[in-house]
């Protein structure tokens, strides 16, 4: 059978990392999303290889972004892809809501909820179109939504678990398997992890890991928030 490949968006960062870890760990090749060369360098750097990933540079933040790269998978110059896994964001203060200004608000919507609604946007058309049985799409989310920390990341996982409930709904009844991994974690990429004390990017991919071997996970929250839930995927039905 033909290697699969899964489309990263948000492929540089921390959460990025886990997913490449947890795909290549899985057989299937990375096409992850950049924004110039220096990041494609940090990902190497922070997955520690460069074997079976494509780099493609695009601009996550505007409308055309991933819609460019879906156009080029269809004209064959990209590797066809079935998976999707967004975690774009890491915007992140202390501003408290009575100190938000209007411009932090967009700038929150711009950076934390956007890049993953517009790649949700440019790839579902085409997983639809592929029609291929076995197709994922992944959105990380954070806890902070929940637990009202910091305004304005709290606020955009707000809007990201709706964009979740929405996206489990609206594929219900197609090919493809959408489910949220929701992180009540902290996760860092590479040797950081141990120098901060937190969780390793290549220990969370686990949990990506396991979804994507479970075709029977549609339509749900994965939530990892201790050590325990990468031996045993804590899994609850979005919508019921
Ligand atoms: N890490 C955690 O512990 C954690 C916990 C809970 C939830 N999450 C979820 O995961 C998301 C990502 O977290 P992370 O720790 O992986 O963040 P990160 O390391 O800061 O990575 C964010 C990703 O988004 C891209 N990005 C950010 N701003 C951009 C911009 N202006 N233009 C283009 N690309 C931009 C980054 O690209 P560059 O590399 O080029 O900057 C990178 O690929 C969070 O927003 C949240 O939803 C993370």
């Amino acid at each position: 059978m033909k290697m699969q490949t899964v489309l990263i968006v948000g492929a540089t960062g921390n959460i990025g990392a886990s997913a490449i870890h947890a795909a290549l760990r899985s057989k299937l090749h990375v096409l992850a999303i950049v924004r110039n060369q220096a990041s494609a360098e940090k990902l190497f750097s922070n997955v520690g290889t460069r074997e079976g990933i494509t780099t493609v540079e695009a601009d996550i933040l505007s409308d055309h972004g991933v819609k460019n790269v879906v156009e080029k998978v269809r004209k064959g110059e990209l590797p066809a892809f079935q998976h999707v896994y967004a975690a774009a964001g890491g915007l992140f203060d202390r501003t408290s809501i009575l100190d938000l200004t209007t411009d932090d608000i967009r700038k929150y919507m711009q950076v934390n909820f956007e890049p993953n609604l517009l790649a949700y946007q440019a790839t579902i058309p085409y997983l639809l179109e592929q029609n291929d049985p076995t197709s994922t799409w992944t959105l990380c989310t954070g806890a902070s939504g929940d637990n009202g920390s910091l305004a304005g990341a709290s606020i955009t996982q707000g809007a990201l678990f709706s964009l979740a409930n929405v996206a489990c709904l609206e594929n219900s009844n197609t090919n493809i398997r959408f489910n949220e991994i929701y992180l009540g974690l902290f996760v860092m990429a590479g040797a950081a992890a141990e120098q901060a004390g937190v969780m390793k990017a290549s220990e969370f991919a686990l949990a990506y890991e396991k979804l994507l071997a479970r075709p029977d996970i549609k339509g749900c929250r994965i939530k990892v928030c201790q050590q325990d839930d990468l031996t045993e995927l804590n899994i609850s039905k979005k919508l019921e």
